[in-house]
C-alpha cells in the first residue's frame, strides 16, 4: 500500500475506457472511542481511495450517512455535486463554543462560509444582516426563496433568515393549522382533514433551556428540528443527500435521518460529536 501514497494508478481496459485511482494522503487514523473518525483512513490506517475518474469523469467517493469529527474544509471538495447543504452556521459573535472560537476577523468569516456553501445547492439560516452582507459574495448563486423564521425572546434579536440558493422550496408541500378556524369555509375545510399551506413567515419557539443534565445535550444553541423539518420536506425529496458542515448537535442530520434523506454531518468538537453518537447518528 505504501509504495501507492499520493500516487494515481490507471487502469485501462480493453474498450479503451481507463479508471483512475488516487490513494489518499499520508497521515494517522483519528481514533475517539476507540473508533475511526477520519474520512481519508480505514479502521486499521490504510489509505483510503480518495478519487476514482472514469475517462476524465470525477466519480466522487465519500460514505454517507456518516458523521466526522473534523474540520469540514478538509473535507469540503469531497462533497457529492448534487448535495444540499443545509446549516445553521457560527455566526461570529463571540458565542462561547466548547473548541471553535466565535470571533474571526471578516475576511476569515466569510472564507469560511464559502468553504462551506459556495456553488453549491444551500440552504442557511443566519441573521438578516449578515444574510444581506456576506451571503452573496460567498454563494456564488442567487438567492431563491426567504423565509423568515420568528420566536418570542427577551433579546434584540428576535427573527432570523432562512435563505435558498441555487435551489427553491415549494411551501404548498407542508402544511399548518389554520389562522382563522372559526371561519366557516375554514371549518369546513377543516372537517374534511385539509390544512393550511405554509408560508414565509414561520413562528416557532426556540429550544428551552433544559439543562445539560436532563437532556444529555452538551450544546447550547440547538436549532428546532420543527425549522429543519420543513426545510427538508419542502426543498428536498427522500435519498437526497443533506451536508451539514456545522453539525453542532446534529439536529440537520437526525432530522435527514428521520426523514429518509442520506447525510453528511462535519464537526469539529469532540464533545459535540460524541453527543451525536450518542444519538445514533
Ligand atoms: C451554530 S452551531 C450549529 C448548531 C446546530 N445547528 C444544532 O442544532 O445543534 C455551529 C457549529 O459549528 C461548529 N464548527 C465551527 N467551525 C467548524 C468547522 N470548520 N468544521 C466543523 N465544525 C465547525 C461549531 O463547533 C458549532 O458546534
Amino acid at each position: 500500500m505504501k509504495n501507492f501514497k499520493n500516487r494515481t494508478v490507471v487502469i485501462n481496459f480493453k474498450n479503451n475506457v481507463n479508471i483512475a485511482v488516487t490513494i489518499g494522503k499520508p497521515d494517522k487514523p483519528l481514533l475517539v472511542d476507540g473508533k475511526n473518525t477520519n474520512p481519508f483512513f480505514n479502521e486499521a490506517g490504510y489509505y483510503l481511495i480518495e478519487e476514482i475518474r472514469i475517462g476524465k469523469k470525477l466519480v466522487h467517493f465519500f460514505p454517507l450517512n456518516r458523521i466526522y469529527n473534523i474540520d469540514f474544509r478538509l473535507a469540503n471538495w469531497r462533497f457529492p455535486s448534487n448535495c444540499y447543504v443545509i446549516t445553521d452556521p457560527p455566526y461570529n459573535i463571540g458565542f462561547k463554543y466548547n473548541t471553535y472560537s466565535d470571533k474571526l476577523s471578516p475576511e476569515e468569516y466569510c472564507d469560511l462560509l464559502k468553504a462551506a456553501v459556495e456553488k453549491r445547492k444551500s440552504i442557511v439560516i443566519h441573521h438578516p444582516e449578515e444574510t444581506i452582507n456576506i451571503l452573496p459574495r460567498v454563494t456564488g448563486t442567487l438567492c431563491q426563496e426567504v423565509a423568515t423564521w420568528v420566536y418570542n425572546v427577551n433579546t434584540p434579536k428576535q427573527s432570523r433568515s432562512i435563505t435558498w440558493w441555487g435551489c427553491k422550496p415549494d411551501f404548498s408541500k407542508v402544511g399548518q393549522e389554520y389562522k382563522n378556524p372559526n371561519d366557516p369555509r375554514i371549518k369546513l375545510r377543516i372537517a374534511a382533514g385539509k390544512k393550511a399551506r405554509i408560508y414565509d413567515w414561520w413562528f416557532i419557539q426556540l429550544v428551552k433551556n433544559v439543562s445539560k443534565k436532563m437532556s444529555g445535550n452538551p450544546h447550547k444553541c440547538t436549532i428546532p428540528e420543527e425549522v429543519i423539518e420543513r426545510i427538508i420536506l419542502t426543498t428536498t425529496e427522500v435519498g437526497d443527500i443533506i451536508v451539514d458542515p456545522f453539525a453542532g448537535s446534529g439536529t440537520v442530520l437526525k432530522v435527514a435521518k428521520k426523514l429518509g434523506r442520506k447525510y453528511l454531518g462535519f464537526e469539529i468538537d469532540r464533545t459535540y460529536y460524541r453527543y451525536m453518537k450518542s444519538i445514533g447518528l
